[in-house]
C-alpha cells in the first residue's frame, strides 16, 4: 500500500490546474445508459472513482472509447441491469446507475451501497422517488430489485431533505418517464446543474435548473450529445485551504469562483485572501496567523460537507478557536484523533467539533480514513513542524488527481512511496 510523505514548513507558490469535477462525472457516466447513442464527455477527470463507474457501465453493456481526459460512452444495447457487488462495495455513487436502468430497461438490480464510512448513507429517498414513480422495489440478498415493467410514470416528489444522490437519480429517471415529474426541495449542488445542463443536451425537458424545484417532461427517448464537465470546486477548495494553511500565492487555473461563494466567504473572515481572476482564483495568505471562524456545513449554497476535514485543518493553527458543526453526515469527524496525534486541539461534541488553535502542528504518522479526510490529512502535513507520513491513501486516489504532483509544484515537500 502506498503512503504519503510530507515535511512541513514551506510556503506554496505558482499555480495549480483544476481538473474535472469529479461528483459531476460520475452522474454524467450513470447518464450515458439513458441513450443508445454516444454521449462524449470532456474535461473527465483521471481518478479511480471515474475508473469504477466507467468499468460500470461497460459491464452493463456500454462500449467505451477513452482518451486523455475524455470519453464517448455508447449503451447501443444494455447487456446487463445488475450492478454487481463487486463494483458497488467500491464506491456508493453506483447507485446512480438504478434510476437510468430502470427508465430505459423497466428492470435493474443494483447491489446496496458500500463507499466512504461516514455514517449510515441509506438511499431511502431514492427507492421511495422511483416508487412513487410507479417502480416496485424488492430487497433482498444485499441487492435492491426494482421493476417497472411498463415505464415509470411522471410524479411530484417532494424530498423530507436535501438528497444530492437522489435527486440526480430521479432526473436521470424522469427524463424518460412517462409524463411530468416535479422535484422539489430538490439539491441545487453545481453539479446536479452539470448533470441536468447535459441533459438537455441529450434532449430532455427540464425546467428549474439551479433551483430547489425541478420539473421535468419526460420524452420517449433521448439521443447522443457532446458535454465538458464543469471545474471540480471541492479540489479546488482543497487547494485554497492548502494555502491558507501552508501561506503564499497560489492561482488555480480554471476553478470556477461562483461555485464557491460561500466558502470565498469563509477564507475571507479567516484571514484568506481569494480573488477570482481572469483564469480561475488566486488565494494568498502573507505572514500573519488566520483568525477562527465558526463554519456549519450545508447543502449548495453552503458551505460543503467535502471541504469540513480541510477547514478544521485549517482551524488548528487557528488564532483562537473556531466551532465547526456537521450538518450533513454523522460520524464525519474521524480526522480528529489523528489531527490530535499532530499536535491539534479539537473537542467533539455531538455535531460540533470545537478547534481551539494552536501555533504550530508536528509532524507524524497518520492514517487515512475517508477521502476527504486523507487531503485533510496532507494539509496538515504541510502545516507540520518535521515529516508527516499519511498512510492508506487509496482514497486520495479515489477523489483527487495527482495531488502530491500538484502540491510539489507550488513547492511542497511531498513525495509519493510505497508502504508496507
Ligand atoms: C454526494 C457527494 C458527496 C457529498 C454529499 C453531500 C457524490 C458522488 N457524492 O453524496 O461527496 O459529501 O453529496 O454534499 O456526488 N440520505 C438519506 N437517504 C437517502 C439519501 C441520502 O438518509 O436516500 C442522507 C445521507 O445519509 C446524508 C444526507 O442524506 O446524511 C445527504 O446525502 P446525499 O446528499 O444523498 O449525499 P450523496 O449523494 O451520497
Amino acid at each position: 500500500m502506498q503512503r504519503i510523505v510530507i515535511r512541513g514548513g514551506g510556503e506554496l507558490h505558482g499555480e495549480i490546474p483544476i481538473s474535472g469535477a469529479k461528483n459531476a462525472a460520475l452522474p454524467l457516466i450513470a447518464a450515458g445508459l439513458l441513450t443508445a447513442e454516444t454521449l462524449t464527455l470532456d474535461n473527465l477527470p483521471e481518478l479511480a472513482d471515474v475508473g469504477f463507474m466507467l468499468g460500470l457501465v461497460e459491464q452493463h453493456g456500454a462500449a467505451l472509447v477513452r482518451g486523455p481526459r475524455h470519453v464517448e460512452i455508447t449503451a447501443a444495447e444494455i447487456a446487463s441491469t445488475t450492478a454487481p457487488y463487486d463494483i458497488v462495495r467500491k464506491m456508493r455513487a453506483s447507485v446512480l446507475v438504478l434510476g437510468p436502468l430502470v427508465a430505459r430497461m423497466g428492470e435493474a438490480r443494483v447491489s446496496l451501497p458500500g463507499g466512504c464510512a461516514i455514517g449510515t448513507r441509506p438511499v431511502d429517498l431514492h427507492l421511495k422517488g422511483l416508487e412513487a414513480m410507479g417502480a416496485h422495489i424488492e430487497l433482498a440478498d444485499g441487492y435492491v430489485h426494482a421493476t417497472a415493467p411498463k415505464g415509470l410514470k411522471g410524479a411530484t416528489i417532494r424530498f423530507p431533505f436535501v438528497s444530492v444522490g437522489a435527486t440526480e437519480n430521479l432526473l436521470m429517471a424522469a427524463t424518460l418517464a412517462d409524463g411530468e415529474t416535479v422535484l422539489d426541495n430538490a439539491a441545487r449542488e453545481p453539479e446536479i446543474t452539470d448533470l441536468a445542463l447535459c441533459l438537455k443536451a441529450m434532449g430532455a425537458e427540464i425546467e428549474g435548473i439551479g433551483t430547489e424545484r425541478l420539473t421535468v417532461k419526460g420524452k420517449a427517448s433521448l439521443h447522443g450529445a457532446r458535454y465538458s464537465i464543469l471545474p471540480d470546486r471541492i479540489e479546488t477548495g482543497t487547494f485554497a485551504m492548502a494555502v491558507g494553511v501552508a501561506g503564499g500565492s497560489v492561482e488555480l487555473v480554471g476553478a470556477r469562483p461562483d461555485t464557491l461563494e460561500d466558502v470565498i466567504d469563509v477564507l475571507d473572515r479567516c484571514g484568506v485572501e481569494a480573488m477570482a481572476t481572469e483564469r480561475g482564483l488566486r488565494v494568498k495568505r502573507n505572514g500573519h496567523r488566520v483568525v477562527g471562524v465558526d463554519v456549519m456545513t450545508q447543502p449548495y449554497p453552503g458551505f460543503p460537507t467535502d471541504l469540513q476535514a480541510q477547514l478544521m485543518v485549517l482551524m488548528a493553527t487557528a488564532d483562537g478557536a473556531a466551532m465547526i458543526t456537521e450538518t450533513i453526515f454523522e460520524n464525519r469527524f474521524m480526522h480528529v484523533p489523528e489531527l490530535a496525534r499532530m499536535g491539534a486541539n479539537v473537542t467533539v461534541h455531538g455535531a460540533s467539533a470545537l478547534v481551539r488553535g494552536v501555533p504550530r502542528l508536528k509532524g507524524a504518522p497518520v492514517m487515512a480514513t475517508d477521502l476527504r479526510a486523507s487531503v485533510g490529512l496532507v494539509l496538515a502535513g504541510l502545516a507540520a513542524e518535521g515529516e508527516t507520513v499519511v498512510n492508506r491513501i487509496y482514497h486520495l486516489d479515489r477523489g483527487y488527481e495527482r495531488v502530491e504532483e500538484k502540491l510539489r509544484a507550488v513547492g511542497a515537500d511531498i513525495r509519493r512511496e510505497a508502504g508496507e
